[in-house]
């Protein structure tokens, strides 16, 4: 269970907050939801202008009604005239109701507003997320197999989840509102300077201090966002390899090793936490002491304007109520910019999985698989490495006839699989050609070509989901009957019989609570109801007990019978009963004959058999 090294290297290269191009593909995520994205823009515009008349009527009720004598100022003239506008009185205790009644008004119409605003960026940002998750999973199932044996499954997963969520939180709490803060900034700053010129920039002056800090925030919060990320994907990658393999690990007695490498892990991913709070523990109540002195200044220079009778109070309590909201968005906005950052850094590993198109794809204009298919299988000296140094098939040659069953013998490694997997195009060979029914497979539709193919590959995979579910492949167009006959036709039928629900029996996650012969049995099943021409099966090598060996045998007999088969055989009943065994030794083919010919011959078959396959058959 080696980490693999770039895993960790590709979640440590984030990129930069602000990317053109990215930001381009991430709007064009969202145009599908655009009457959304209008919708809670215009909200949002609303709103900011809303929120941004509380300081005003309060500057008001005190320049116009409570203490009249005073100077009037820009914030009493906008709601005198707004107040004359709408025919309410402007002065006296009637006066101060009408002000009054525009300030719920403005309070209950931005609650509203908000409401509205949140319920429709949420439609946006969900509806991106589904989108994407969709795209992604649709792109994982058509890529290629190659990508998985590259790529750890935990990555993946990281895309599907995480990276996903880091761009819902971009469209639901990170774009909008980004907006709405520099709406509000631009509305404060225009309006301080109409309310006091100088008494606005002196406000300003204490923002210079404030950007330094968040400048300083920004880049400390970056690097230690990054760390974290690396963690915390060191941290599942972890946990996904021990909770999927928890059996080795306890049959390995490895609990306490493990324990022990996750306690490493695990404290880096806290001190990673630790760093990155540190620069939040400062950041905020610096801002904090910053606009305190803000604050102080204006009360000082602002009492000293009203002393002079250069300026009215109501004036100078907007001041400082307007100060407090400019801070505010100011220190949300470094908030956002982390957002925005994840976001950018997320989507950059979206599009890029997204961006590599299988290369084992359909050619423009697939040539459609004959009819009536024959099944007849060539391959011509095929070469084949999984990394081009290291060759695994060094020119491999064999035709399978119609009908026929060609069995591959050989050791561990020597390429059996390999030989398969390149017959169902999960990979495409160096050289040579693989030919179906004398057609280049490269001609076909990968598609159309497999589904024409029933296979049974070594490692049983069943999914969550019931027997009958399960020998369908999920297919309602699959009549009942079919699923029952190839069921019953591998020798299931005890077996349906015995376990509640039958055919409907629930079965767990991976096929958990059925006997490997009985999850084999399953397999066979499913590739037996297709009725495929070609078979192709990679025989599992697990004991089982005698009686379902026996099964099993009866079983692949019946698969193999009246169709192509290609058969990376252990069981000495199916390869005696090959039309032609193959043996393969280092890559390529060493013999070629039946069972008793290449006994007779007292080759490298010969000694096998003598080795190896005598004992099996003795101790089944
Ligand atoms: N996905 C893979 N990536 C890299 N090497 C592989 C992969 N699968 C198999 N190999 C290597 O290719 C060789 C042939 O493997 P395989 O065809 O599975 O052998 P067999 O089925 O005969 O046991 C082995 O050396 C194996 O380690
Ligand atoms: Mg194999």
């Amino acid at each position: 269970m080696a980490e693999t090294p770039d895993i960790h290297q590709e979640e440590e290269a984030l990129g930069k907050a602000i990317d053109l191009r990215l930001m381009g593909r991430l709007f064009r995520l969202a145009v599908p939801y655009k009457k959304y994205v209008l919708g809670s823009l215009a909200v949002l515009l609303l709103e900011s202008a809303v929120g941004l008349a509380g300081p005003l009527l309060t500057a008001a009720a005190i320049d116009l009604i409570l203490a009249p004598k005073a100077a009037r100022d820009v914030a009493s003239a906008i709601v005198h005239r707004s107040l004359t506008w709408l025919g309410l009185p402007t002065q006296g205790t009637a006066g101060l109701g009408a002000i009054a009644l525009l300030f719920l008004a403005s309070t209950v119409a931005a609650f509203f507003l908000t409401v509205l605003m949140i319920l429709w960026t949420s439609q946006m940002g969900q509806g991106v997320m589904y989108d994407l998750r969709t795209r992604i999973f649709g792109h994982l199932q058509r890529a290629d197999i190659s990508v998985y044996d590259r790529t750890p499954v935990g990555r993946l997963m990281t895309r599907l989840t995480t990276d996903v969520d880091a761009l819902n939180e971009l469209f639901t709490s990170g774009f909008v509102s980004l907006l709405g803060d520099v709406a509000v900034l631009g509305g404060i700053v225009a309006l301080l300077f109409a309310l006091n010129a100088s008494l606005a920039a002196i406000t300003f002056g204490v923002l210079l201090p404030m950007l330094f800090v968040t400048n300083w925030f920004r880049k400390g919060a970056r690097d230690t966002y990054r760390d974290v990320r690396t963690r915390i994907a060191r941290v599942n990658s972890f946990l996904q390899e021990h909770v999927s393999g928890v059996a080795v690990v306890q049959l390995f007695r490895q609990e306490r090793r493990s324990l022990e490498r996750f306690a490493v892990v695990n404290d880096e991913h806290r001190k990673a936490n630790i760093r990155s709070i540190f620069y939040y523990a400062i950041f905020y109540p610096a801002l904090d002491f910053l606009s305190a002195i803000g604050m102080a200044a204006i009360v000082a220079y602002g009492g000293w304007l009203v002393m002079r009778g250069r300026m009215s109070v109501g004036a100078v309590v907007a001041f400082l109520q307007y100060s407090k909201r400019f801070y505010r968005p100011l220190m949300d906005l470094s908030e956002k910019y982390n957002i925005l950052q994840a976001a950018m850094a997320s989507s950059e590993r979206i599009f890029k999985l997204l961006d590599s198109p299988p290369r084992i794809a359909a050619p423009p204009s697939p040539v459609p698989v004959p009819e009536p298919f024959r099944g007849d299988v060539v391959f011509e000296r095929v070469k084949f490495g999984y990394n081009p140094d290291e060759p695994v098939l060094k020119g491999i040659n064999f035709h399978a006839e119609t009908g026929k069953t060609v069995a591959f013998v050989g050791a561990t490694g020597s390429g059996k699989s390999t030989i398969l997997s390149l017959l169902l195009r999960f990979y495409d060979p160096l050289a040579g050609r693989i030919l179906v029914d004398g057609i280049d497979v490269k001609a076909f539709d990968p598609v159309a070509m497999r589904s024409r193919f029933g296979i049974v590959l070594q490692d049983t995979f069943l999914f969550s989901g019931t027997i009958a579910e399960n020998v369908s492949f999920f297919d309602p167009k699959m009549p009942r009957k079919k699923i029952e006959e190839a069921c019953l036709e591998v020798g299931l039928g005890p077996l349906l019989s015995r376990i509640p629900g039958g055919l409907d029996a629930k079965l767990a996650e991976r096929g958990g609570g059925l006997s490997v012969g009985e999850k084999q049995l399953v397999s066979f099943a499913r590739a037996l109801a297709r009725d495929p021409r070609i078979l192709i099966l990679d025989e599992a090598t697990s004991s089982v007990d005698p009686e379902t060996e026996a099964k099993i045998e009866e079983a692949i007999s019946r698969l193999l019978t009246g169709r192509t088969s290609l058969v990376v055989a252990h069981r000495l009943s199916t390869i005696v009963r090959a039309d032609r065994i193959l043996v393969v030794s280092h890559g390529e083919i060493r013999e070629s004959g039946t069972h008793a010919e290449l006994l007779e011959r007292g080759g490298v078959y010969a000694r096998l058999y003598a080795l190896q396959l005598k004992d099996r058959e003795a101790a089944a």
